[in-house]
């Protein structure tokens, strides 16, 4: 690290730059897309263990964010008689109070919005009756951010295919947490959640054969649940999305990695394969997840998460 200054005089030396940030920076030097694209992965990469301070960091963001989640069930009733951007304009207050802003555009989905992934409109109704939605995280002073999820009965009650679809969704983000610790593949508790939906949607009369469409070049559950259950988290809300897969995707979780796991189910309005009644039902839950040690922990517990705990929430 230099100061600033003394940039100029550096021009024309060989270098590796960080592009897409400063046009200035870029015109100075003479790089190569290898070179680049090496200093950005390395980069990422530096990022993916976060230290004790850094996860102090993480775990202010998840606070401020249970805070703005609470805020949003209180003010559900105004919600109720305007849009889903009462939602978003609540959390998105104690995001400025506390923080520095949201860390992504928060999706608030009533209804069958949620079906669409980033949903940022948030200016439809929010209906006794539906489900709503909520993705959103604080990004705190330090510029860290957290990434929750809850879906919520707006009425206060599930009703009995809303709950039988969220049961299916905690089920499987509870399987990706038994398997989340040093060691295992970072695509492990992926692989644990879409074999608990699979069977889930199996049950439900929806796939025929779970264990096939389990295999690699198959995959048919996957229309109903659209992303990953995984991705690291920090100073972005895609953090050390440039690292190269062999240490990301395809490696190892380790000590120090945050992560979400954020498994999903999405019926389509109009998708005439699910029966009539679970049409329009889409549910995520989504935690802040820290590999320890010893296993992991979850940095957003103190957001309830079971639907009896949410009942008794809302209620
Ligand atoms: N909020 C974006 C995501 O969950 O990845
Ligand atoms: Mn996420
Ligand atoms: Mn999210």
């Amino acid at each position: 690290a230099r100061p600033l200054e003394e940039l100029d005089k550096l021009a024309g030396t060989a270098a590796r730059v960080v592009r897409g940030h400063d046009a200035r920076v870029e015109g100075l030097f003479h790089t190569t897309d290898a070179g680049d694209e090496g200093l950005a992965s390395f980069l990422a990469e530096l990022r993916l263990v976060k230290d004790a301070h850094e996860i102090a960091q993480l775990q202010d963001a998840v606070d401020a964010t249970v805070r703005g989640f609470e805020d949003v069930v209180r003010a559900l009733p105004q919600a109720r008689a305007t849009s889903e951007r009462w939602a978003e304009g609540v959390f998105g207050l104690r995001a400025r109070v506390e923080g520095n802003d949201v860390g992504y555009g928060s999706i608030c989905a009533a209804g069958a919005h949620a079906c669409t992934l980033h949903w940022t409109d948030n200016d439809g109704p929010v209906q006794d009756g539906e489900l709503l939605l909520l993705d959103m995280g604080v990004e705190n002073r330090e510029l860290y951010t957290a990434d929750v999820t809850r879906t919520l009965p707006v009425s206060g009650t599930f009703t009995p295919r809303q709950r039988e679809v969220y049961q299916l969704v905690y089920d499987a983000q509870e399987a990706a947490f038994a398997v989340c610790r040093p060691g295992a593949d970072f695509l492990d508790p992926h692989r644990a959640a879409m074999r608990v939906i699979a069977f889930g949607l199996q049950r439900m009369g929806i796939l025929a054969d779970a264990e096939a469409t389990l295999a690699e070049d198959d995959r048919r559950y996957a229309r109903w649940t659209l992303h990953g259950v995984s991705h690291m988290l920090g100073l972005d809300v895609h953090d050390c999305a440039r690292a190269r897969e062999e240490v990301y995707r395809k490696g190892p979780l380790l000590p120090g990695h945050v992560l979400t796991l954020e498994p999903g189910v999405y019926f389509q309005p109009d998708d005439l394969t699910v029966p009539e009644g679970f049409r329009g039902i889409g549910v995520r839950i989504e935690d802040d997840i820290l590999v320890t040690e010893a296993g992991a922990e979850n940095l957003s517990i103190g957001i309830p998460r079971s639907a009896d705990e949410v009942e008794t929430w809302l209620s």
